[in-house]
């Protein structure tokens, strides 16, 4: 069995279906439900009891303990985190409790737990930290990629605390010799995607005839990768990567925000026309976002070289599938949009005013 966090929130509910549909071993999935946890991701597994849902914070030692006497998990897949930039903007406190002390509470306990395994146990365990390209800073038009070397430079809040768990995990294999592999990654899309992100803002916003509001100048640039390809990166590091080494994984697939949003804009004239006009005349700029990141893009040669993981998606069949994947599940869309969910678009859309 494998122990998951923040398995309800977008890559996590993803890498749990995946999980179950490829392999047969049972997940413990422990998820605090914060705004961006969501159960209705995974109403697929109801009744399947390879599926262990615990509602609980990473930074409970007591619990994080007890689950792990309980369920003798041979990995842990850390992906309990706060995500989203902006709010790390607003309010970095969330940040640093979740990403810092949490990842440290979570390394205290599996450090335990997996010095008191058997031999073939401890050698064979694993704690998989996944994180985010948005730890290197940012990159110039003719900087090339980022590769593991990169020096950490973060620039947000959010990205300062990912950088600071990747520190902790670091120094728990170099100190106690704890077994970890790491992972950072770019930009994700896909399916459970919450519609604060760009990608799924901009499709909801569409299909509501609201503005699609683009900081700055729009010609920010993020590699995208479609989230599925992800969770296969994430298996293969998972099995096969080496202990003590980071793996960078990307779509070698750069994109200005504007480019993104305008290929929303044509798919869904194509799949869903608006008899208003066009979509693009939604396409709204914004103020930018305090100490915008210009450019991220990610060198994914060693896991490709490594471990043979390629992206099975382009972007235009992953941007596709995406797009039609929101007009599939309207009630899904429909439940994610709570109140918490409309006060955090008028606060945030709110102060940002025109560009
Ligand atoms: P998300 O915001 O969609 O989900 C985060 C999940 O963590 C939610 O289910 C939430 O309830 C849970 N959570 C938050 N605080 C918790 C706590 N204290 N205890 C237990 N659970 C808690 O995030 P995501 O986009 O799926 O990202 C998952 C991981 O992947 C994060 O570590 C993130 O830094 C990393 N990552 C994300 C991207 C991306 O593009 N989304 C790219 C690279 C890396
Ligand atoms: O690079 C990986 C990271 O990608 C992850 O670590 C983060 O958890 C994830 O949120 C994402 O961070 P970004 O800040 O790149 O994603 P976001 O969707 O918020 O923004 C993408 C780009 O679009 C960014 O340049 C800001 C811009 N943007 C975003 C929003 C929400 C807009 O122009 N308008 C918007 O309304």
């Amino acid at each position: 069995m494998i122990l998951v966090t923040g398995g309800a929130g977008f890559i996590g509910s993803n890498f749990v279906l995946d999980w179950l549909a490829c392999r047969d071993e049972p997940v413990v999935n422990l998820d605090l439900l914060t705004y961006a946890g969501n159960l209705g991701n995974l109403v697929s597994l109801r009744g399947d009891s390879r599926h262990v849902f615990v509602q609980g914070d990473v930074c409970d030692a007591a619990l994080v303990r007890r689950l792990l006497v309980e369920y003798r998990p041979r990995a842990v897949v850390h992906l309990a985190a706060e995500t989203h930039v902006d709010r790390s903007i607003q309010d970095a406190a969330a940040f640093v409790r979740t990403n810092v002390t949490g990842t440290y509470v979570l390394l205290e306990a599996v450090r335990d737990y997996w010095q008191a395994l058997g031999a073939t146990e401890r050698e064979a365990f694993r704690f998989h930290h996944v994180s985010t390209d948005e730890v290197y800073g940012s990159l110039g038009p003719e900087d090339a990629p980022f590769t593991e070397h990169h020096p950490y430079q973060p620039n947000s809040p959010y990205s300062a605390s990912k950088a600071a768990s990747d520190h902790l995990v670091r120094a728990w294999h170099h100190t106690y010799g704890l077994p970890v592999v790491t992972t950072n990654c770019s930009n994700n899309y896909g399916p459970y995607h919450f519609p604060e992100k760009l990608i799924p803002l901009a499709i909801v916003n569409a299909l509501a005839g609201k503005p699609l509001p683009v900081y700055g100048d729009g010609l920010n640039v993020r590699d995208w990768l479609y989230v599925k390809d992800h969770c296969a990166a994430l298996r293969l590091v998972l099995e096969r990567g080496r202990v003590g080494q980071t793996y960078n994984i990307g779509g070698w697939n750069e994109k200005t925000n504007l480019e993104i949003v305008r290929t929303i804009c044509r798919l869904l004239d194509e799949l869903r026309p608006d008899a208003a006009g066009p979509h693009e005349r939604l396409i709204t700029f914004v103020a930018d976002r305090p100490g915008h990141d210009r450019r991220y893009a990610i060198d994914a040669s060693k896991v490709e070289r490594e471990l043979g993981w390629r992206p099975a998606e382009t972007f235009e069949t992953g941007i596709r599938k995406t797009v039609q994947w929101y007009l599939d599940h309207p009630e899904w869309v429909a439940q994610v949009q709570s109140g918490a969910y409309r006060q955090w678009i008028a606060t945030q859309y709110g102060r940002v005013g025109p560009a």
